[in-house]
């Protein structure tokens, strides 16, 4: 490990700073949404089984790459896979995490900007009294938002500057201490609203909608599994490059359990929100006024929010949150792009920061037109149309495919290529003994990649892509 390695200010950075990572826009803007499409319940209960048996055991393998090597993915597959077989053949791994970073911003930036902007349209409509057309107009007004090419570009880009800026000053003296102040009140703040949400009409059916059991498909099943991924930010390296800044310290598997767990309520109440919104209008009305879409957080959202105590204060607050969660998100995105370039090509943070930006952004800009404001780019489906749009179609693919795929060979290569020594090592320093050791073994080297694989299988060889 070279000396100059960063690392975390204390032992709860890491947590923050891995929860800041883990906690964005996949809990709080696309998990109710996609539950919502996928008509919750079952899909809720196979996603929090693939947490629990895929995400938790792969997330203590990436840290414990991380650690014990202190190095970013390629290096650290480099350094571990030259002594099994297969050796530099692993870095593929690593590279391919890299390229999830670049596929995945790109999308994510866009949305992002939305919540900004949304903090923004919060903060006029507080100002200037919400009127009733408003809460009727939230779909039509977003729609035309997103087919706006200017505004999502300047909005997009703009994340992606601030990204770039506290990539830039390192995370610890960004990242960290922003979200030591930040993610609690977003909590609170989200706790607070969950708790009104039990006394609205829709409440009932809001829960038995998230807890019922129901037929799933083995689409939903690749799509629960895929979000289990995205939104513990496994399968491209991201905890991984973390886990490189880790001190001896550290336990890893507390650090992991808290994590998942801190992930996993986030995203839970989100959800009891924003059912609870929707399952208080009646069914014709929520035809009309809700979309099974991504607009969720945005259309249905404004609605409760206008509608409490205090809503005009606690509207542009709630957003601007979000943009915050997702700002600690951004960043580890682009942390493990540039941080392969200070790794692998010996660049300094200042250079990699700058072209890492500029390559996301080249990709980016045509994202941020693909909502309505480019033909072309909101049409082409190469993952069928209920993923029409490059936007939508980067997600599917980037969240579908490339995580879990990078999960397995995570997965593959500590279970079955990385030594007992080694991983037990790192799973006991800084903590006790490992008493599941052998249970954990057995999820990374079995259920892992044979779920993985499985369902990579069943959506090949079924009706994959309608
Ligand atoms: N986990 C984040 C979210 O839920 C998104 C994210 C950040 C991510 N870094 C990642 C996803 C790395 C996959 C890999 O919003």
């Amino acid at each position: 490990m070279s000396e100059t390695r960063p690392q975390w200010g204390s032992r709860v950075g890491f947590i923050l700073a891995a929860a800041g990572s883990a906690i964005g826009l996949g809990n709080i803007w696309k998990f109710p949404y996609i539950t919502y499409a996928n008509d919750g319940g079952s899909f809720v209960l196979v996603y929090l089984a693939a947490v629990i048996l895929i995400g938790a055991p792969i997330m203590m393998a990436e840290i414990l790459i991380g650690r014990r090597t202190g190095k970013s993915p390629v290096g650290a597959f480099l350094e571990l896979g030259s002594e099994v077989v297969g050796g530099r053949l692993w870095s593929a791994v690593g590279g391919l995490g890299v390229l999830g970073g670049f596929v995945i911003f790109s999308y994510y930036s866009v949305v992002a900007g939305w919540t900004v902007y949304y903090f923004g349209q919060c903060a006029y409509w507080s100002l200037n009294g919400i009127t009733p057309h408003i809460d009727a107009d939230l779909g039509r007004q977003f729609g035309d938002f997103v087919a706006n090419g200017p505004l999502q570009v300047t909005f997009a880009t703009s994340f992606l500057v601030v990204t770039m800026l506290v990539v830039m000053l390192g995370v610890k003296r960004g990242i960290e201490r922003v979200t030591r102040v930040l993610m609690p009140i977003l909590f609170s703040l989200l706790l607070g609203m969950c708790i009104i949400s039990v006394w609205s009409p829709g409440f009932r059916q809001a829960m038995h909608f998230l807890f019922h059991v129901g037929p799933l498909t083995s689409e939903a099943i690749l799509e629960a599994v895929g979000h289990a991924f995205f939104t513990l930010s496994l399968g491209m390296g991201a905890l991984i490059t973390y886990g490189s800044y880790v001190s001896r310290r550290a336990s890893i598997r507390r650090d992991a359990a808290v994590i998942c767990v801190l992930d996993t309520v986030i995203a839970l109440m989100a959800c009891v929100v924003m059912f609870s919104v929707i399952f208080s209008v009646s069914t014709a009305e929520r035809a009309t006024t809700f979309s099974k879409s991504a607009a969720i957080l945005f259309t249905t959202l404004p609605r409760l929010l206008y509608s409490l105590p205090f809503g005009a204060l606690v509207a542009p607050v709630f957003y601007i949150l979000v943009a915050f969660a997702a700002l600690t998100s951004t960043v580890s995105l682009l942390e493990v792009v540039v941080s392969y370039f200070i790794d692998q090509r010996r660049w300094s943070r200042h250079r990699a920061v700058l072209v890492a930006g500029g390559m996301i952004l080249a990709v980016s800009v045509p994202v941020a037109l693909s909502l309505g404001a480019n033909d072309l780019l909101t049409s082409i489906a190469p993952f069928g149309q209920r993923n029409a749009g490059l936007f939508s179609s980067l997600d599917f693919f980037a969240s579908n495919w490339m995580l879990p795929i990078g999960g397995l060979f995570i997965s593959l290569f500590v279970g079955w290529f990385l030594s007992v020594d080694v991983s037990r090592s790192e799973l006991e320093t800084g903590g006790e003994e490992f008493r599941l050791y052998p249970v954990w073994r057995f999820l990374v080297r079995y259920v892992c990649p044979l779920a993985i694989i499985w369902i990579v299988i069943a959506v090949i060889g079924g009706k994959a892509f309608n």
